[in-house]
């Protein structure tokens, strides 16, 4: 079989990579015959409850784990990474404000992307889970200079499944009817869920449900459903999480399929009027391990009204990570 694939993740003994690990192993990145090894990063007070889930990783048996190693120091535990899933990050707790949220982040962002910088594999891709995820990627990539822009990705996937399951419930078609959803902007509440391109088995989704619908409960549905799970379950979402960063890095090794595409943030080179440099969401397609922007699509009033507000949130975070010197 080939030589494993090495993949580092950070926040490894948290709640999301409780079942990303499992995934990963199991072949679900990579498929059925490409051996993977886990280097999993951690907090030093978490490196004790990340060898319990090492135990269970070895007790599962997985045919394709080749080998897991752990640590609390990104310089050594993202050694030869061909892969980085950054899931581990700093949440908001009760008091913060956002300011010194984006400094708690900062300081863990700008250590590991000057980690990954040192000393990942040339070939290196990194996928942001950990949240405010668009702007840790920016940190992350911006203390990685030597490793070009369009390696990082932040997650937005899983706003893009939410929206294609809301859609399949509310149309009554399977999920795998619908095609071409977009996500643009930020992965936070200014979010914007895009149907005006998006196919329901081959018709457009806007000819199947009102505009009334679409901006008074759709929108805010899909923007707000961590929180409803997080009421629901009493602990915020992670079993989706972790589904969403395999769909992610996934589709960026083996790609979109023809004829559709998925969303995700990436370095913005200034199309569709988001600023060079932002890490904003936007529809693109995938192969080998690079995305582009699917371009030219049209941009209602509504849509562009919408993704300017995303937009203009972004740019404020990188206003305030730039007086935080973190860039
Ligand atoms: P969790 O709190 O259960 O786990 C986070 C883990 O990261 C903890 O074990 C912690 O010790 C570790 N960690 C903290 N700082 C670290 C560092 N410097 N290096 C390595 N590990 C570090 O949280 P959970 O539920 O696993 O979520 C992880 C992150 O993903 C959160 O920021 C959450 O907001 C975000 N998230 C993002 C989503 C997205 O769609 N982009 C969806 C859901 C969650």
């Amino acid at each position: 079989s080939p030589a494993p694939v090495n993949v580092a993740v950070t926040g490894a003994a948290g709640q999301i990579c409780y079942s990303l690990l499992f995934r990963i192993s199991q072949g679900d990145l990579f498929g059925p015959d490409q051996p993977v090894r886990l280097q999993l990063l951690e907090i030093p007070q978490a490196l004790g409850a990340l060898d319990g889930v090492v135990m269970e990783l070895m007790d599962c048996a997985f045919p394709l784990l080749a080998d897991v190693q752990t640590g609390d120091d990104p310089e050594k535990v993202f050694d030869g990474a061909n892969l980085a899933l950054l899931v581990g990050a700093r949440p908001r707790t009760k008091g913060m404000e956002r300011g010194d949220l984006l400094e708690a982040n900062g300081a863990i962002f700008t250590a590991q992307g000057a980690a990954l910088n040192k000393v990942a594999a040339d070939d290196i891709r990194v996928v942001i889970t950990g949240n405010p995820a668009n702007t840790n990627a920016l940190i992350a990539q911006q203390n990685a200079p030597d490793i070009p822009a369009d390696r990082f990705s932040a997650l937005t996937r899983l706003d893009h499944n939410r929206a294609k399951s809301l859609l399949s419930k509310q149309t009554g078609a399977p999920v795998t009817d619908i095609k071409r959803m977009t996500i643009w902007g930020n992965h936070s509440a200014t979010q914007y869920p895009d149907l005006s391109h998006t196919t329901v088995a081959g018709k457009p989704a806007l000819d199947l449900v009102d505009h009334s619908w679409v901006e008074e409960e759709y929108i805010p549905r899909v923007a707000k459903r961590g929180a409803e799970i997080l009421a629901a379950r009493g602990t915020s979402s992670a079993a989706s999480a972790a589904g969403a960063t395999v769909d992610h890095a996934r589709d960026l090794f083996r790609g979109t399929p023809e004829g559709d595409w998925t969303s995700m943030a990436v370095v913005s080179d200034g199309s569709y009027g988001v600023p060079e440099g932002l890490v904003s969401s936007f529809p693109v397609t995938t192969s080998n391990g690079d995305w582009s922007i699917v371009e030219d699509l049209d941009v209602s009033a509504f849509s562009r009204s919408r993704i300017d507000a995303s937009v203009a949130e972004l740019e404020s975070e990188r206003t305030a990570v730039k007086e935080l010197r973190l860039i």
